[in-house]
């Protein structure tokens, strides 16, 4: 994409000026975590040096101050993805927290011995272990959509999986293992003609596609900051209202409450009742700023530039001899993982460390997707706005070093 200003966006991230064994650094493990950008960084030493205070708490002003920046970066993420209200932006650690407090909410609200919970065969451990665990509490029966050799959901077979008993929809929107994109828009219809609410993982597709919750018309959505050039330990659980407002405290403690005496608990309004707690008020407030970065720079110009890296990067690993692609969906996102005859993954992972280029090799947090495609582990190259196509011939030539002295 000729005009994406990339070098400018790359001189906003000072880890990427980093040497990794003397060589520059080529960062290529963006579905594990991405980088932070300066504005980010700034946002939280800007924080803890003047405004600091803890929130909804005090009258004082750093209180006041702390409170409007930690609200305000709330009203950010509604806009960011479209949410109805700010009431439906529940602050969590993360993606996991998210699909956690869904399963022990909603789920044991709702779900009961029989029924079905439905997820697919692509999932996160992380959208697989919460329901099981509800299951074992329960007594509801986790289903699991296949997926084909491309790793594409089977959708027929999704749709057979809609059943009577199926109480709940839960799907990765990107796999972090494959890269696919799944057909969420026509999921989420087919399963509310049945009456049954969906909720997405989003954790690995909200850094690259614009998110309209709204035009998606999911009922819940996970999705974690530090995968979207903000920290750790910050994520958001957006839900429907009315769900939200019929669902009981996932954690209890302060802040969530209204009123408290011995014989009973009255609990706050939302999005508080779901954020027991002080919650990670810099971090809050530095997603905010990761917000507005993205934001300057537009997400529709971030996914049509990623599509040229993950296309460029896709026809060059073709051409090397005895390198296998796990998972080539026709609807991909910026992930390419991969496997090489007679070097195991981890291998390549030490190797590639060696030239200065960082890859996630391992399950991926998916281990039935590994077991899916045979094997026990792939190297994966993701891609963030900041990565170039000259990091992609690095990543390449690299590979080809590889196969040449160990293949
Ligand atoms: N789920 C993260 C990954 O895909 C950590 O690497």
């Amino acid at each position: 994409m000729t005009n994406f200003p990339v070098e400018k966006i790359r001189a906003d991230f000072p880890i990427l000026a980093e040497k990794i064994r003397n060589k520059p650094l080529v960062y290529l493990d963006n579905a594990a975590t991405c980088q932070k950008p300066q504005a980010v960084i700034d946002s939280i030493v800007h924080l803890y040096s003047h405004d600091y205070a803890n929130v909804h708490r005090g009258v004082h002003t750093l209180s006041v101050r702390s409170t409007d920046l930690f609200e305000g970066a709330r009203t950010k993420v509604k806009d960011f993805i479209n949410a109805g209200h700010e009431k439906e932006i529940i602050f969590v650690k993360g993606t996991t927290e998210a699909i956690n407090l869904v399963a022990q909410s909603y789920g044991k609200a709702n779900i009961k011995a029989g029924d079905e919970i439905l997820i697919t065969a692509m999932e996160h451990h992380s959208n697989i272990v919460p329901w099981q665990i509800l299951c074992q509490q329960t007594g509801a029966v986790l289903k699991v959509a296949p997926i084909n050799l491309h790793g594409e959901l089977i959708y027929d077979e999704f749709e057979k999986l809609l059943s009577d008993k199926t109480r709940l929809v839960s799907v990765v929107h990107m796999s972090n293992a494959l890269g696919t994109i799944n057909p969420v828009k026509i999921i989420i219809a087919a399963a509310h003609a049945k009456d049954i609410p969906v909720m997405l993982d989003g954790a690995q597709a909200i850094p690259h596609m614009t998110v309209d919750v709204q035009d998606l018309d999911c009922d819940f959505y996970a999705f974690s900051g530090h995968k979207l050039y903000a920290p750790s330990g910050i994520g958001v659980l957006y839900g429907k209202q009315a769900l939200l407002e019929a669902m009981p405290p996932y954690q209890g403690g302060g802040d969530m409450i209204r009123k408290v005496t011995f014989a009973e608990t009255e609990y706050n309004v939302l999005p508080y009742k779901f954020e027991a707690g002080t919650p990670a008020i810099a971090d809050v407030v530095s997603l905010g700023a990761a917000i507005d970065y993205l934001n300057a720079i537009g997400m529709d110009k971030i996914a049509a530039y990623e599509a040229e890296l993950l296309d460029y990067a896709t026809e060059k690993a073709m051409q090397i001899k005895g390198l296998r692609i796990i998972g080539e969906a026709e609807h991909k996102g910026a992930i390419l993982s991969f496997v090489l005859d007679k070097i195991h993954p981890h291998d390549i992972g030490t190797m590639l460390d060696s030239l200065g280029i960082a890859v996630r090799a391992g399950h991926h947090c998916a281990m039935p997707v590994m077991d899916f495609f045979k094997v026990p582990a792939t190297a994966r190259a993701s891609f963030a706005m900041y990565n170039t196509k000259e990091e992609i011939d690095v990543l390449m030539n690299g590979i080809k070093s590889l196969i040449e002295v160990f293949g």
